[in-house]
């Protein structure tokens, strides 16, 4: 089967293309780019993406598929669904099921059901600690060779810096990337919110900022003395990112994402206590958006990844204090991303990259380029179509969105994976 891809403006940042290209997929992998109007295939099927931009697929490395335990939030079809709705191509889910991701055997259950049921490739996060309880180590080796590409306790926090320090010495050893959900779980104590005069205002209990800094700093320390490759998770304020800047500056293995609501809603988002921008690290100040978002600019913040996290209609529909933490961000992603782009902040290529290229390299994933050869993973997105964001047309079963009814711009038109169209948007 044959796929012809023409008159886009093909980037792929791995191999420096920026230009009009045509490219054609055959059996699954791309087989030639060539500049417009050179592959003469009257055998393939063909894309016109004209007026559009044609990249790798994106890479969300921070994604809640749910399943098992979960799958009234979500399962393995319905989030891979919505996250080539999205424009991804390949989620790297994480390990807060039920049970845990924290054996081989859950591991397997995941990439056979990922096989049965999945849009996209999916890559599983391996536990850091047993049953996330941040008190035994998980076999790290057998859940590298059951096919995790990184351990997290994501959702839960490791407390113990010792029981830290052992996970990313033997993190370290098997080669496998930490991914940190930074929170001195002591000081946010049960909070609700950023704390600060808004939460003071509202009568809800205020999550200190300090309460991820001191964590990032310590993680960061751990990594120094390791040696391991550390990822922060959903970077929230403008002290991690002062960390973070200067880890990088001494050159320790530090990478680090955020996720649009970051750098697209303030703390202000919760006024008549919306649980739908309840989350958890909270939403924050206008200078921590603006921190992040020079930190993305200067490449201090690597990766884009949406922390998608379902969660069910009942358990958001409840009081502030009751409600589930979580954004449901797959399907939001990329059009909240471009307004990077009309701001200044990147070109439109640091924004691929930082779904692309990034996360490949941090994951050591084969995945974020059009090398002829490589499996053909491609989104074909349009950057100016404007829709406006409706919660009840996700594919996710995960309708907790605090940007429900926002008229944004750009859209996956069309998702390849493996050479397959798996999605198609005519409309826009
Ligand atoms: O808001 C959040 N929801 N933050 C997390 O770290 C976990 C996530 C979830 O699993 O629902």
């Amino acid at each position: 089967m044959k796929l012809l891809i023409k008159n886009g403006r093909l980037i792929d940042p791995a191999n420096n293309l920026d230009g009009f290209y045509d490219l054609i997929i055959e059996d699954g992998l791309v087989k030639e780019i060539k500049p417009k109007g050179l592959i003469k295939d009257t055998d393939a099927e063909s894309i016109d993406a004209g007026g559009m931009i044609v990249c790798p697929g994106f890479i969300d490395m921070h994604v809640h598929l749910r399943e098992p335990g979960f799958e009234y939030k979500e399962t393995v079809e319905t989030g891979t669904f919505a996250a080539v709705n999205g424009g991804f191509t390949s989620v790297v889910c994480m390990a807060n099921t039920n049970p845990v991701n924290d054996n081989a055997s859950v591991t397997k259950y995941i990439l056979d059901k990922s096989r049965e049921k999945a849009y996209c490739n999916v890559y599983p996060v391996g536990a850091l600690s047993k049953g996330l309880k941040g008190e035994e180590l998980a076999e790290y080796g057998e859940l590298r060779e059951g096919g995790c590409v990184a351990l997290s306790d994501d959702g839960r926090a490791i407390i113990n810096s010792r029981f830290m320090r052992r996970a990313m010495e033997y993190a370290r050893t098997f080669g496998l990337p930490v991914i940190s959900h930074c929170e001195d779980t002591n000081l946010s104590n049960g909070g609700l919110m950023n704390e600060g005069y808004l939460s003071t205002r509202l009568g809800l209990r205020g999550i200190p900022k300090i309460s991820e800094s001191i964590m990032v700093f310590r993680d960061i320390c751990i990594s120094e003395l390791t040696g391991c490759h550390l990822h922060i998770a959903h970077v929230s304020t403008q002290e991690s990112v002062e960390l973070i800047r200067y880890a990088k500056s001494k050159g320790l293995p530090v990478t680090a994402e955020t996720a649009p609501h970051y750098f697209c809603l303030t703390e202000k988002a919760v006024i008549e206590y919306n649980t739908y921008a309840k989350v958890n690290p909270p939403l924050r100040t206008d200078e921590d958006v603006d921190a992040i978002k020079e930190a993305l600019k200067d490449g201090t913040i690597d990766v884009i990844a949406t922390d998608h996290a379902p969660h069910s209609i009942q358990e958001k529909d409840v009081e502030f204090e009751a409600a589930a933490s979580g954004i449901s961000g797959l399907e939001t992603a990329l059009p909240l991303s471009l307004t990077l782009v009309r701001e200044g902040y990147l070109t439109i290529r640091e924004l691929i990259e930082k779904f692309t290229t990034n996360p490949a390299r941090i994951l050591r994933i084969p995945e974020g380029s059009l090398s002829p050869g490589s499996v053909a993973n491609i989104v074909v997105f349009d950057p100016e179509v404007e829709w406006t964001i409706e919660r009840d047309k996700f594919k996710s079963l995960g309708k907790n969105t605090p940007f429900h009814g926002c008229k944004v711009r750009g859209k996956a038109l069309y998702t390849i994976v493996k050479g397959r169209i798996v999605y198609e948007d005519r409309k826009g």
